[in-house]
């Protein structure tokens, strides 16, 4: 049974530009129809992890397979395998959604008995039955990517890589993208996704956090808040606000302070303050602490966090 199989086995995995490592002995597993948020900001090395993955670019260290099979002995194999919706994927606008979906079930191969019932499948899965005569740049933003959706799975695979695939999209069409995505999930295809969207990174099963080429987290939105924050988001009412958001933005030990309505929102390094020491000291600066409370954390926090972290383990290190 396939289901056996990891999806995606990552072991060590690095790649260099000349001088410049932009994926640095990344190791993780997928399980079968799970969805992985692999998240980072900007330049973090997500996309050359994907192309690494699909076979479109060698590692220069380390081993990755797909289904069970390595991606540098057996490229073609895994292309079979997998479907991979790029940043800047292709549509042809001059085709209608229809003819976009033929193009590309020539291009994966999809056998010509099999191709008509299969475009059928996927008009109907995306919603687009009513769309397939029109012309591709007749589409909105978030009609577009359901069909590069529908494009780059058209050979029915076990797997999925989507980088970005809602970026620049309205938050409707986010949400009706992220339906479609339990929807196959649930049928058993497991979901390689990359955002920049904290609130989708929630309704993953389990998110990697890249940051400046590695791999800083990965496990569960709850685990990685328990594991990382230990409650060390904080809501405090004082006075003067704005310069004691100032103050504590310059703290070492404090990964973030910002404006939340009429409270500061301050997410420390669990290790270096509790909210007695932290008052204490912002006593000293003559700011009078109302009142301090934990309050509910998000993954942006976490993330917060541990960039935080990876930014002085850097000064640390120079
Ligand atoms: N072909 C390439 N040659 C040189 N540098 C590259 C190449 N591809 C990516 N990079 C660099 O590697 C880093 C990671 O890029 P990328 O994986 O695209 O990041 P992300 O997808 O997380 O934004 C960036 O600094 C980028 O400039
Ligand atoms: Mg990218």
């Amino acid at each position: 049974m396939a289901n056996h199989i990891l999806p995606v086995e990552v072991q060590g995995l690095t790649k260099k530009f000349g001088d410049f490592t932009a994926v640095d002995h990344v190791s993780f597993t997928v399980k079968p129809g799970e969805v992985l948020g692999y998240l980072g900001p900007n330049g973090s090395g997500k996309t050359t992890t994907i192309r690494m993955l699909c076979g479109l670019l060698t590692p220069t260290e380390g081993t990755a397979k797909i289904m069970g099979i390595d991606v540098v002995q057996n490229p073609e194999a895994i292309k079979a395998r997998l479907g991979y919706m790029s940043q800047k994927f292709s549509l042809y606008d001059d085709l209608t959604v229809r003819e976009n979906l033929e193009f590309y079930a020539g291009v994966y191969d999809v056998p010509e008995s099999k191709e008509k019932a299969r475009i059928q499948e996927i008009l109907n899965l995306a919603g687009l039955e009513h769309h397939s005569t029109l012309f591709t740049n007749e589409l909105s933003g978030g009609w577009r990517q359901r069909l590069a959706l529908g494009c780059a799975m058209i050979h029915n695979p076990p797997l999925l890589f989507l980088d970005e695939p809602t970026s620049g999209v309205d938050p409707v069409a986010r949400r009706e993208f992220w339906d479609l995505i339990y929807q196959l999930a649930a049928g058993g295809t497991t979901i390689f996704i990359t955002t920049h969207y904290m609130d989708e990174a929630e309704h993953c099963n389990r998110v990697a956090f890249m940051y400046r080429s590695k791999l800083l987290a990965f496990d569960t939105p709850v685990a990685l808040k328990n594991e990382y924050l230990h409650g060390a988001a904080w809501d405090l009412e004082a006075s003067p606000l704005l310069e004691t958001v100032e103050l504590l933005s310059t703290m070492p030990g404090v990964a973030q302070a910002s404006l939340h309505g009429d409270r500061a929102h301050v997410i420390v390094d669990p290790g270096q303050w509790t909210q007695e020491s932290l008052t204490q000291k912002l006593a000293e600066h003559n700011v009078a602490v109302k009142s301090i409370a934990t309050v509910q954390s998000t993954l942006e926090d976490v993330f917060t966090l541990l960039a935080h972290r990876g930014r002085v383990a850097r000064e640390t290190n120079q």
